[in-house]
């Protein structure tokens, strides 16, 4: 992935973390590692790691920080330096960073501030890390205020991705990643989303290098998000609201199927596309395939993993407009929608009328 420092390499295979320390050496990483890492992730994984960093020469110190989205918060990140400065890590340390996007995030965070900046290398673990989060560096921590308000550009010296590792993902987890890389075939690749469509998401090697791809190919042309790299956000301006008003009870993943579905069926009312695509990414999406959990494509779905519980109520179609609109204020930015043309063709525009966005998220189940 060429950046305007530079350039960095992804490597995708299954077992690669046990070969992490001569890549480590052949990357020329000098030789002492901080391994940031969260419990689910590191007590499966971290004893190779390190040992395979060690054979290789390093010194290898672990920073187990606590695991999921609440915790992605300065507050770790201090945790996260006093874990550096213990370690003693000079200018020429690196930051290795094994999990989610969320240990992604904050390790990237603090290797980019951390004496002013030390080199920072990507280990992702779930799927929505190895196609999304980890390539394109960004780094971010929420605030109280908003999710990823404080946070950088940190281009990682490598990304590593060992597909073995989603053995051990959650079920949910990986549907959540699974409807990034859906995105992602909307967005730039219409062989992936066909692959998709017809198979489910196998061969998922294969899967993974297309959405990388992609992901990469958007983020080398607009490498500080001025222009282009917006298409990313597809479905995320109609996910972030339901997300929110579902009081996070909706999961990331879960907001942006919705958020597709919604994107697609404005592009058909708005005369952009085929009025076919909305069903195909719908039957793409509520498929349990090969991850055995459906996503939900309307806004009152049963989530049947989450136990007997009943319907979620579906919110009022005004009430997400409203979360829309707030959202990209507080974020200092106008409102705007990613349509599509066809799988693979898709555009940002500010010009869509309230009253088409609430028809749709009528259609939706929005009340
Ligand atoms: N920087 C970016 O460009 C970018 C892009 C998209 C998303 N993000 C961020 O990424 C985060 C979401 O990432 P995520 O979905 O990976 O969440 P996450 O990091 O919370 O991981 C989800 C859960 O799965 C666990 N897990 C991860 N890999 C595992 C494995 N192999 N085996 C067992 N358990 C495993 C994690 O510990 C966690 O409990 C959000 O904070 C989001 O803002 C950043
Ligand atoms: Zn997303």
């Amino acid at each position: 992935v060429r950046h305007p420092g530079g350039a960095y390499p992804i490597y995708l295979g299954s077992g690669l973390l046990g070969g992490i320390g001569r890549l480590s050496q052949e990357l020329d990483l000098g030789r002492q590692v901080a391994l940031v890492t969260t419990p689910p992730v590191g007590d499966e994984y971290a004893a190779s790691v390190v040992e395979s960093l060690v054979e290789a020469g390093f010194e290898v110190d672990v920073c187990t920080v606590p695991d999921g989205e609440a915790y992605k918060t300065l507050d770790t990140v201090r945790l996260v330096y006093d874990c550096l400065i213990d370690a003693g890590l000079d200018r020429s340390g690196v930051v290795v960073a094994l999990g989610g996007g969320v240990v992604g995030d904050m390790a990237g965070l603090a290797a980019a501030t951390y004496l002013r900046g030390v080199r920072f290398v990507q280990v992702p673990t779930s799927l929505l890390a190895m196609v999304d989060s980890s390539v394109g560096g960004k780094v971010a921590v929420d605030h109280p205020r908003g999710k990823n308000l404080i946070g950088a550009f940190k281009q990682p010296e490598a990304v590593i991705i060992d597909t073995r590792t989603l053995s051990t993902l959650p079920a949910e987890e990986f549907a959540s990643g699974l409807a990034e890389v859906v995105k992602t075939g909307l967005i730039g690749d219409p062989d992936l989303f066909e692959q998709i469509e017809a198979h489910g998401p196998a061969p998922l090697p294969w899967i993974i290098e297309r959405a990388v791809r992609v992901k990469a190919a958007v983020v080398e042309e607009d490498p500080y998000e001025r222009r282009r790299r917006a298409v990313l956000n597809l479905g995320h301006t109609f996910g972030h609201a339901l997300e929110l008003l579902s009081h996070y009870q909706l999961s990331h993943g879960e907001g942006v199927s919705i958020g597709l579905v919604a994107a697609a069926r404005l592009s058909v009312r708005l005369g952009f596309c085929d009025p076919e695509l909305p069903g195909r990414i719908e039957g793409l999406l509520a498929r349990p395939g090969a991850t055995g959990v459906a996503l939900p494509i309307e806004c009152g779905d049963h989530l049947p993993e989450r136990g007997p519980s009943e319907a979620r109520p579906a919110p009022t179609a005004t009430a997400i407009w409203e979360a829309m609109a707030s959202d990209k204020k507080r974020q200092g930015k106008k409102l705007r929608f990613i349509l599509m043309r066809a799988v693979g063709d898709v555009f940002v525009t500010d010009a869509v009328e309230q009253e088409d966005v609430l028809a749709v998220l009528r259609t939706l189940g929005a009340t």
